[in-house]
């Protein structure tokens, strides 16, 4: 049989307040999980109130967790059959990268890694890498195809620093040094690897990263801005619904046969490009389509065919993610 079953096993997610992670504590209590879900500041009521009202709908517990303290995620990993390492230090105008996110991004992530090897229960980890530890490169041109064998080139970006250099470079090394924990270690290690997410968030704030993908209809000038740098540096504006990123992360912590990393995107577009389907398809929000000189493709392509042929299949597609988003906008008084 492929399919492990885990039903009624306990799960740990660590950055339980995020984006995501608030909707995979969400999936995997309705698929019958018990959850330990790690936040940074238990006692912040606001912050985790969207978690607090996940507790009626099962059996889901709530740890502190930093990741710079070392055994920090001991007390939620123990026990635990299943973890999911979402947390990530996420600061794109720092001064200070190596200090704010680089190596709180890598310390984090073996502090996790490590409580998993003392936990003695553990027998799968998940860990939520990004496209931005894929794509980044200085090749220039057109038509380039991303996969599993790619990594961000991390001496370019040390060595140019362009805006929000540090936290490609954390994802990178974050990640890097996983995979290399992880064999020391014999950890059954899964990396998933996320292009941009949109669609609905069940957090209290709006996620910055719904933001920016929906920046072209709010007319959000410093966010169409970072849209584009995002084309410019990573080589595309690639979209999946955080829904499908959330199934996909299930999918592959059940698959016994999955291993090694997996890139998770299901449309790979550029600014000029999504502009105009935007354009077109809410024509109330006068999305502009003139980019002057910007590029009108995008570099690459970052393919999930490795993730579709373990069997996995998206949900949904470019005109889902923004219909839903753009509802969630307007419920949020975002979008008229
Ligand atoms: N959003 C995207 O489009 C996207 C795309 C690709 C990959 N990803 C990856 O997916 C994961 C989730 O992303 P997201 O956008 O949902 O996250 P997010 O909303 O940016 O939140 C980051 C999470 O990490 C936690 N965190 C930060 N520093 C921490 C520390 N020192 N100790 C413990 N926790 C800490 C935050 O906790 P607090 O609430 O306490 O700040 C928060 O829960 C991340 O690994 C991210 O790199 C995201």
């Amino acid at each position: 049989m492929e399919t492990v079953t885990m039903e009624k096993k306990r799960a740990c997610v660590t950055g339980g307040t995020c984006y995501l992670a608030s909707l995979l504590v969400k999936y995997l209590l309705e698929k019958g999980y018990a959850v330990n879900a790690t936040v940074r500041d238990p006692d912040n009521e606001k912050k985790i109130s969207h978690l607090l009202e996940l507790q009626s709908s099962g059996d889901l517990q709530i740890f502190q967790g930093d990741l710079t303290n070392e055994g920090s995620f001991d007390a939620a990993v123990a026990g635990c059959h299943l973890v999911f390492h979402l947390a990530t230090p996420v600061n794109f105008t720092s001064e200070d990268p190596e200090n704010d996110m680089i190596k709180p991004a890598i310390q984090g992530t073996l502090n996790v890694l490590k409580a998993c090897v003392n936990s003695k229960t553990v027998k799968r980890v998940v860990m939520t890498s990004s496209a931005a530890a894929v794509s980044i490169n200085k090749s220039t041109g057109t038509g380039l195809v991303m996969d599993e064998q790619c990594w961000t080139d991390v001496d370019f970006l040390a060595s140019e620093k362009p805006p929000t250099w540090g936290y490609p470079v954390s994802k990178t090394l974050a990640e890097k040094e996983a995979w290399k924990f992880a064999e020391e270690n014999n950890i059954d290690l899964i990396t998933i690897i996320p292009s941009l997410m949109a669609g609905p968030s069940i957090t209290p704030d709006v996620p910055s990263s719904l933001s920016l993908a929906m920046s072209l209809l709010t007319g959000n000038e410093f966010l169409i801005n970072g849209l584009k740098g995002m084309q410019m540096l990573s080589g595309s504006i690639s979209i999946t619904h955080v829904e499908d990123v959330v199934h996909a992360h299930v999918f592959l912590a059940e698959k016994e046969s999955a291993s090694g990393r997996y890139i998770c995107c299901c449309v790979n577009n550029c600014v000029p490009e999504l502009a105009k389907f935007l354009n077109k398809r809410y024509p109330q929000y006068k999305v502009p389509t003139d980019f002057g000189e910007f590029p009108t493709k995008a570099k690459l392509i970052i393919s999930s065919k490795k993730l579709l042929e373990e069997g996995f299949s998206f949900e949904y597609g470019i005109g889902e993610i923004y219909d839903q988003s753009v509802e969630y906008f307007k419920a949020k008084g975002l979008l008229q």
